[in-house]
């Protein structure tokens, strides 16, 4: 099989959207390349090209989070994935309503129905990406998006997934299956 740019990934993949601080400046980006990595400690990645201006920010300031929003905040989600902050401020040009991180210094988006605040413990270069790891210091979750068992409450969440060539998805509420535990 070719290996190809293209197919080397396996969709949909859940998009979030990476904020980093440096100085005054706060940025976010789209990312669909990041992952849980570890219970104890709680580790999370995401990798991260160094062609990104949030590269650099994350680098100076040792922090970042990943801003998982509804699908119904795609545009903007999309539009953090097209536009550097390296020309332009994107709160201003997107028109972002944010509020104080909980226990890092960067701003969260107010839209994001979970928010995952992390202080940067190790950076490795893989490949042409940089996958930043950060110990995870806070989850700040909208009150009403899980249902007792962890289950993603389907009534009230959209999850952007991301499919590839500006394509998007999210989920069907009718196929939803919790399966019974012996
Ligand atoms: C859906 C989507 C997912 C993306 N995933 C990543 C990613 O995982 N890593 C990455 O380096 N760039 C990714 N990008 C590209 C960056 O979001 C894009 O280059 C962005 O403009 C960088 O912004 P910045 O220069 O302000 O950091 C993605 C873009 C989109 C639209």
């Amino acid at each position: 099989m070719t290996i190809t740019q293209k197919s080397h990934q396996a969709y949909p993949k859940l998009v979030t959207v990476v904020g980093a601080k440096s100085g005054e400046k706060v940025n976010y980006m789209a990312a669909a390349w990041h992952t849980c990595l570890s219970h104890t400690p709680p580790l999370y990645g995401v990798a991260i090209s160094p062609k990104r201006f949030t590269h650099d920010m994350i680098i100076k300031s040792g922090e970042f989070n990943c801003n998982f929003l509804p699908f119904n905040k795609l545009e903007l989600i999309n539009a953090t994935g097209q536009i550097s902050g390296k020309d332009c401020n994107k709160i201003d040009v997107l028109n972002l309503q944010i509020e104080q991180g909980i226990h890092i210094n960067i701003p969260f988006i107010s839209d994001a129905y979970e928010v995952i605040e992390c202080k940067l413990k190790q950076t490795i270069k893989v490949g042409d990406h940089t996958l930043f790891v950060g110990e995870i210091v806070h989850v700040e979750e909208k009150d009403d998006i899980f249902r007792e068992n962890r289950i993603l409450n389907r009534q009230n969440i959209y999850p952007t997934l991301y499919l590839g060539s500006d394509t998007y998805i999210t989920i069907d509420k009718s196929s939803i299956v919790v399966l019974p535990r012996d």
